[in-house]
């Protein structure tokens, strides 16, 4: 099967950190033949200010065929007063809805050499291995009815919380499959004793794992105990599936668990396209970082993350995927800092060319 793929590095240091994603493409073609037709394409402000729109037609179609999407950052400053209907951030938005990807996979894993920059404590971090699955296409941000309403002499804001039991087996689904393949174990986090759709969540995730995967651990969380916990004890879980809203709380939380957002990768997926791969968009947590684009300084890390992430989901290359991480592993563990991880304990400091060629050379030397 060939391995398509389309890049759109976006604004900011999406274009910078997306340069060394590709010495790893390349790498992996020339070392290790799995080979990518890669097509390349502008999104947000760059396809704003080349088409005066932040994702062409053209791009959203190239996008529904390939294999991957790989996309670095949208916005800055420069579009900042342009009118919402052509934000960068709607370029993002459109690939999310017309693909459906319902399912977004933020790990949340520990480096050993970074377990200092933690805001917890070294030992309940060290070896962290999480993944938050966030249901990202429904729920309160999405649900009707909604607005701000007068009522009598006051204005009423209106948001409705609604998931229907398809939306919530699908992602459920995501969430069994993924700990087949790593830890066996599921955690649900809602709101069951406070919310209708909390308990609809509860029972239909229960299900499903009844009915399709009874050989997963499956338990059943408070979203806001879950909160507790994560902070608490955060290495007692392997997969966590809730909702939109406190998927998205859950995961930023997650995420400072483990240090900087230079290093967070991320991935959404829809539903199985034609030759069995699922539907999906790669990409870094962080945004385009205007205050050092162009610098150099920016950590290619999470772009190269969530391409392993899309070896491992889309072109089911785990060990390949595995082989990335350990090289990025390996880096860190040499001391090779760029700004964003520079701690007390100082370090070498890297560009971000500098620190994709030591990755590329650890794949070498691996
Ligand atoms: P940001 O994530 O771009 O930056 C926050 C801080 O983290 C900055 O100090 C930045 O320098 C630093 N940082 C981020 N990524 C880094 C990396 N790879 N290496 C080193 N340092 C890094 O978030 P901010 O400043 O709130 O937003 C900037 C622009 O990015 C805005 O236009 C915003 O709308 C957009 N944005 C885009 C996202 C996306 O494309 N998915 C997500 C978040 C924000
Ligand atoms: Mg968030």
């Amino acid at each position: 099967m060939t391995n398509t793929l389309l890049i759109l590095p976006g604004d900011g240091i999406g274009p910078e950190v997306m340069a060394e994603v590709r010495k790893i493409i390349d790498w992996f073609g020339a070392k290790r033949g799995i080979t990518f037709e890669v097509s390349e394409d502008l999104v947000g402000g760059a396809a704003y200010d080349k088409h005066g729109t932040p994702l062409t037609d053209a791009t959203m179609a190239k996008a529904q065929e390939v294999d991957a999407v790989l996309l670095g950052a949208v916005g800055g400053p420069k579009y900042d007063k342009l009118d919402f209907s052509v934000k960068p951030e709607r370029g993002l938005l459109r690939l999310r809805k017309e693909m459906d990807l319902y399912a977004n996979l933020r790990p949340a894993q520990c480096f050993d050499a970074l377990a200092d920059f933690s805001s917890l404590k070294r030992d309940v971090v060290a070896g962290l291995d999480i993944m938050i699955v966030r249901e990202l296409t429904s729920g309160v941000y999405f649900g009707e009815p909604r607005g701000i309403i007068k009522e009598g002499n006051e204005r009423v804001g209106i948001n409705t919380q609604r998931y229907t039991e398809s939306e919530i087996a699908r992602v459920a689904r995501s969430a069994f499959e993924l700990a087949k393949r790593r830890g066996n174990k599921v955690c649900s986090m809602e709101k069951a004793n406070v919310m209708e759709s909390g308990v609809l969540w509860r029972d239909v995730v229960q299900e499903i794992h009844d009915a399709e995967y009874p050989e997963v651990e499956l338990s059943h969380m408070y979203a806001d105990a879950g909160a507790m916990q994560l902070t608490r004890a955060p290495k007692q879980f392997d997969v966590i599936v809730t909702d939109n809203l406190f998927g998205d709380l859950l995961s930023d939380l997650a995420a400072m668990l483990t240090g900087s957002l230079g290093m967070l990768p991320s991935a959404s997926l829809g539903a199985p396209m034609a030759n069995g791969r699922p539907k999906a968009l790669y990409e870094p947590v962080h945004g385009s970082a205007p205050d050092i684009a162009g610098q150099g300084k920016a950590n290619p890390i999470a772009c190269i993350l969530s391409f392993a992430m899309a070896l491992r989901y889309s072109f089911d290359q785990g060990d390949e995927a595995a082989r990335l991480e350990a090289a990025v592993e390996k880096v860190l563990a040499d001391g090779l800092r760029t700004a964003d991880l520079m701690g007390p304990e100082g370090g070498k400091p890297v560009s971000t060319q500098g620190m994709g060629d030591a990755i590329v050379a650890a794949l070498d030397a691996g």
